[in-house]
């Protein structure tokens, strides 16, 4: 057994995820963690809502919303995000709570004991008409490099180089445009990184696992450069405070990156309290004293994150570690891998917040199942170089290899068996093709663990529709609906049913539901996720009886999916991220909305999925077809007969694969959902205002 440690980047508690979060830093890690858990180790799976910091605080100013309100908004978009995901973290926690706090300074407090802390002045830009220091974010002037009349104090977006907000030309406050920006000095403590530029490469240069290339060269060139100490407290009212009250640091706060990964360490005590009963549970992951199993850690990030977790965190690790030594206690472990991720980009354009290029998580998934959108992004994860996220691609990957070689060879090797044997049949002597197709099994089966243990996800996710595609071929060749002989049919369709149940096995990490769906109706007990990765050979049990099958997955709708493709912004979100001034409408917007009241006539499920209700709705001089996110909130006979509130001049859409002509209007509150109704009977069709 080995102990697997996985921490992942924590996502800034300031707008939706994305599906370039989700391939660049949490379905790989996903995978691997469900992967490791089959094979019987130990796994710690952690992050959180990162909360603190200049990302929050522009937001909350864009929004006039304050920080608080902002990140409460958004940590529980996260955690419902990762759920509909399956995503399945042991903790995702948040850096507001009080106990990573007091972790963080536990760790400071270390590190000043240790001498690895100074007080220095520097010169940071100054807002002399908002009288406050300025952060790099909220600097923006020309770059000194390219020219771009847009950079930001931190970095250029049209380069891509680091930049310090004092080598901008014509600096300004993007508080105060006009402003003249004047430099003054300021009091911060320094983290004395420089100390460890010998420690921090022997570490490297000894590290005999080999990382990813990309990581490899970016910690390479830091270290190379020579290794500068970091001021780890800024001038800004948003994070944590500094350790003691030392009044030099008043309005001042830590540096949100330095608090932020220490949260892999304060997260995984606070799992050990919270969710083990066991405050201790924690140490066998993290102390170095436990080496009496392998204990290896995991961090999974994109690219523009590597140096903070190659470099800086493991100098942090370091410096508490001697402190840590200093009072008896053991060292803290560094990280063993760090296998950060390219970007995923949206037909060729890069994802971006603020730009509006983005799919949303909650938005794909209210359309395509959970299992579809993970096959497309593990088939086509950022791994060695960028990779692009196409409507046209995700149509023909899900519709040919998913559905068409999946879900069709298990459908045709279920079902013939399910009609000429009702359960698994016992198999006879074997031919030359049966004894393939069994080693084709085998070295898949190899083929998938290897990569799975070299944390690469993307060639094993293809091998094991390599062998859905030999599965094909095998039943194709021997055409056991042809077949008279009951000896050799059962034999067939054995070999066809180990087939199928070692795609189960072998697909539980990165497609959860669906093996699980097919581990039923194998007839498997339990859950195809407790099962353990060496069963992929075992083949199935004969006599074990067969439920009836259902499909798989089901087929995408080709003009659904193209005619997301067609729309010029594929962001249509613009309830979660309103534009600048969107947060007031004039009067004729408003009543461009035609609302109108209705009777719900009747009341269905959607046929493709689990949250959806097809509703039919009678609004005066038509009656309108509805599908609704309402079937985990309200109860079908609540809805029937209900007097509601219809938006009836919405562009129709189509959801997975049923038109929905407008739309029902209710109240949310968590998971409270209340449709909205008259207090008088009134006609439908009467207009809402
Ligand atoms: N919030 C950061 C980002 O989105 C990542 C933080 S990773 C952590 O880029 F380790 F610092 F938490
Ligand atoms: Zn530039």
């Amino acid at each position: 057994m080995v102990r697997i440690f996985i921490g992942v980047a924590w996502p800034y508690a300031n707008g939706p995820l994305h599906l370039g979060h989700v391939a660049g830093s949490l379905l790989p890690p996903d995978i691997f963690a469900r992967y490791h858990r089959m094979q019987g180790n130990d796994v710690l799976m952690v992050s959180g809502s990162d909360e603190h910091g200049t990302p929050i605080t522009v937001k909350a100013e864009e929004e006039g919303l304050t920080p608080r309100q902002v990140v409460d908004h958004w940590h529980k978009r996260h955690v419902d995000a990762l759920d509909a995901l399956s995503i399945d973290f042991d903790l995702f926690t948040r850096t507001s709570t009080k106990h990573h706090e007091k972790w963080v300074h536990t760790i400071f407090q270390g590190l000043q004991d240790e001498g690895y802390i100074e007080e220095r002045v520097m010169n940071q830009p100054y807002d002399p008409e908002a009288e406050r220091f300025l952060p790099d974010r909220y600097v923006e002037g020309t770059c000194p490099h390219c020219a771009f009349d847009e950079a930001r104090g931190d970095q250029c977006d049209a380069c891509g180089k680091t930049l310090d907000a004092n080598e901008l030309i014509d600096p300004r406050s993007t508080l105060n445009p006009d402003a003249e920006i004047e430099f003054r000095e300021t009091t911060h403590a320094f983290f004395l990184l420089s100390k460890l530029q010998n420690r921090l490469e022997a570490w490297f240069n000894d590290e005999e696992h080999p990382w990813r290339g990309n990581v490899e060269r970016f910690t390479q060139n830091w270290l190379e450069e020579g290794l500068q100490d970091r001021p780890v407290t800024r001038d800004i009212e948003w994070g944590l405070p500094w350790i003691d009250n030392d009044p030099t640091y008043e309005g001042k706060r830590i540096y949100v990156w330095f608090e932020a990964f220490s949260g892999y360490f304060t997260a995984s005590v606070q799992w050990a309290k919270e969710t083990q009963g066991d405050k201790n549970a924690w140490k066998p992951f993290w102390e170095e004293s436990y080496d009496g199993e392998a204990t290896r850690h995991y961090y999974f990030l994109a690219k523009d994150n590597i140096p903070f977790h190659t470099i800086l965190w493991p100098g942090i690790l370091m410096a508490y570690s001697d402190a840590r030594e200093s009072k008896g206690q053991p060292r803290l472990r560094l990280p063993y891998d760090v296998p950060a991720n390219e970007y995923l980009n949206l037909s060729g354009e890069q994802f971006s917040k603020s730009r509006g290029v983005g799919i949303w998580v909650h938005e794909i998934l209210e359309r395509f199942e959970t299992d579809a959108v993970r096959y497309y992004l593990a088939a086509n994860l950022p791994e060695t170089r960028d990779a692009d996220w196409t409507w046209e691609d995700f149509l023909s990957k899900v519709n040919g290899e998913l559905v068409a070689a999946y879900g069709n060879f298990a459908h045709r090797a279920l079902t013939l068996t399910q009609t000429n044997f009702g359960h698994v049949p016992d198999p006879g002597p074997t031919t030359a093709a049966d004894q393939r197709i069994q080693e084709t099994i085998q070295t898949l089966h190899e083929t998938v663990t290897d990569h799975l243990e070299n944390a690469r996800f993307k060639p094993p996710i293809r091998a094991i529709m390599e062998l859905a595609r030999e599965g094909n071929r095998y039943i194709d060749q021997e055409a056991p609906w042809q077949i008279e002989d009951k000896e050799r049919l059962a034999t067939v369709l054995f070999h066809c049913l180990s087939v199928v149940r070692a795609l189960a096995i072998l697909t539980a990490p990165f497609l959860p539901n669906s093996a699980q769906k097919l581990w039923q109706m194998l007839g498997e007990p339990g859950t195809v996720h407790d099962a353990s990765w060496d069963q992929v050979q075992a083949g199935p049990t004969p006599r074990t009886n067969l439920p009836e099958p259902n499909p798989l997955f089901q087929k995408l709708d080709e003009d659904e999916v193209l005619n997301l493709a067609n729309q010029d912004d594929p962001d249509s979100s613009q309830d979660e991220e309103p534009k600048e001034d969107a947060t007031m409408i004039t009067f004729d917007d408003f009543q461009a909305i035609d609302l109108r009241v209705g009777t719900v006539t009747n009341v269905e499920d959607h046929p493709d999925a689990d949250k959806l209700y097809v509703l039919n709705v009678d609004i005066g001089e038509e009656e309108r077809q509805l599908v609704a996110g309402l079937k985990e909130h309200v109860p079908q006979d609540e809805l029937e007969g209900l007097r509601c509130i219809v938006v009836a001049n919405l562009e129709p859409a189509t959801i997975r694969g049923v038109e929905s002509q407008g739309m029902l209007l209710a109240a949310e509150d968590g998971d409270l959902v209340a449709p909205l109704t008259t207090t008088q009977e009134i006609r439908e069709g009467s207009e809402v205002h």
